[in-house]
């Protein structure tokens, strides 16, 4: 599908940077923008195409990122969304700093991270502000790139304890933490060497067409570090959040969202990026992204840093309505990455072109498969990936149902995913794989993937 309408960037620009063109025209039956008595409703931006973004002195390759999804964005998917390209910049899952300060063995396993895995955000979750700060210290020793603060997350386990999205109701403890927090990474500086890896080796992705676009969009940024310096001009780890729009819906309908005036707060704290999930506490996961309240957040800080759009983005042009609609500077991707990681190539060579890259081959995919178990296997043992790959593999087969090419219809992959949920051992697992790339494992009655859940 080639798309009809990415607008004229010229034509838009003519309102300038930042201007609000309240488009009864563009974006009214844009689907996934939510209309009530208190959100603007369709906004439409000066269109934003694909481009690299800095995070403070950390330049990232594109503005699209893969989301914190607890559980999922683990460093084996990390690396196997990098493979294919696409990915400015990755996120750990939210990390206890509790956890990684003790050295309790979960949370240094879910702050894995190695040279490949870069630029790479550490996301960290709690209330205490010294706590914290240790936290952030500890992520600046272990291979941060940036670190985030997460002011997002509804589950009751994180904000009976006032972290997650609790933050989002008291913005006087916010502030205290993220003052604690900014200190800490100003006292921690690193050499100029470690910022350089901290960065990432550019252009190290598999042969794709995305790499082309990133190179000639980035070739500038590879070598000199522009880093925020502290006072004593040392190389400091920059710090962002990711917040909702606010804790009840009720509020957001009234046109009183904090998350406005909260990444406005933050902007003066020094943080230097903000991802905002268009959704309430009260929302979850539900409902479609509310698109006018990310955009009302990205007017409050009126460019004085990147607004990160985030929900809902699963095809290409989701990305680019998100940035349109919005006018945020970049779009983080979480469970569209989960059944598709080259989806981050796919967006960038939409932005880049307008057009839309065929699915990677069937071979493509499978060794896509492979990989991350592999790498599971290398990273963490043989019983953690396989469990890790009987619960994954329904949203890696939503991308192999495919067409029969001589009787047209399509083919369901319910037995490939009952081989791989049953699988006793790796081999059991690779032989599933085999079979299914020599055209068995399908079958005619199911074609669905599977559903959205997450467990
Ligand atoms: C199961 C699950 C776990 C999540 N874990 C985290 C997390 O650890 N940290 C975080 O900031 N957001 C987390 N999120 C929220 C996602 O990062 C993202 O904001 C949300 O899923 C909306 O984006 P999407 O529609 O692209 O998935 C999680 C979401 C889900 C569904």
């Amino acid at each position: 599908m080639i798309p009809t309408a990415i607008p004229n960037s010229h034509s838009l620009a003519t309102a300038g940077p930042g201007t609000l063109t309240k488009a009864a025209n563009a974006d009214a039956s844009a689907p996934g923008v939510t209309r009530n008595e208190s959100d603007p409703g369709p906004i439409t931006r000066p269109v934003t195409r694909v481009r690299g973004l800095s995070l403070g002195g950390v330049r990232l390759q594109t503005n699209l990122l893969l989301a914190p999804i607890a559980g999922y964005c683990d460093l084996a998917f990390r690396t196997i969304c990098r493979e294919w390209g696409g990915v400015g910049l990755a996120c750990t899952d939210l990390l206890s700093p509790q956890g990684l300060l003790r050295g309790t063995a979960t949370s240094l396993d879910l702050a894995k991270t190695n040279e490949f895995d870069k630029p790479v955000g550490m996301q960290l979750y709690g209330s205490d502000p010294d706590i914290m700060a240790e936290g952030a210290r500890w992520a600046v020793e272990h291979g941060a790139s940036v670190v985030d603060i997460n002011m997002g997350c509804p589950v009751d386990k994180v904000t009976k304890k006032d972290g997650g999205s609790k933050l989002l109701t008291d913005l006087d403890r916010t502030r205290r933490i993220v003052e604690r927090v900014v200190r800490a990474l100003e006292a921690c500086p690193i050499s100029e060497e470690e910022w350089r890896r901290r960065q990432g080796v550019q252009e190290r992705r598999l042969g794709d067409r995305a790499s082309g676009i990133c190179e000639s969009l980035n070739g500038h940024a590879s070598s000199t570090p522009s880093p925020r310096t502290s006072g004593t001009s040392s190389l400091t780890i920059p710090l962002t959040c990711k917040i909702r729009l606010c804790w009840h819906t009720a509020d957001f309908e009234a046109g009183q969202a904090c998350s406005p005036e909260l990444a406005s707060m933050l902007a003066d704290l020094g943080v230097v990026g903000v991802t905002v999930h268009g959704r309430t506490t009260e929302d979850k996961f539900t409902g479609e992204v509310r698109l006018g309240g990310i955009a009302r957040v990205v007017d409050a800080v009126n460019g004085r840093i990147p607004i990160i759009g985030n929900g809902d983005v699963r095809e290409p042009a989701d990305a680019e309505r998100m940035l349109r609609v919005t006018g945020c500077d970049g779009v983080m991707i979480g469970r569209g990455a989960l059944s598709t990681p080259w989806i981050f190539r796919d967006i960038t060579h939409f932005l880049a072109t307008g057009e839309v890259l065929p699915t990677p081959i069937l071979a493509d995919r499978i060794a896509t498969i492979r990989r991350f178990f592999t790498h599971m296997l290398e990273q963490r043992d043989e019983r953690y990936a396989m469990f890790q790959i009987r619960r994954r593999i329904s949203w890696f087969a939503k991308r192999l149902v495919e067409r029969d090419p001589e009787t047209g219809r399509m083919l369901g992959v319910r037995p490939l995913r009952e081989a791989v949920r049953t699988a006793a051992d790796p081999a059991a697992v690779h032989a599933a794989l085999d079979e299914f790339l020599d055209g068995r494992l399908r079958d005619l009655d199911s074609i669905s993937g599977c559903d959205d859940s997450l467990t």
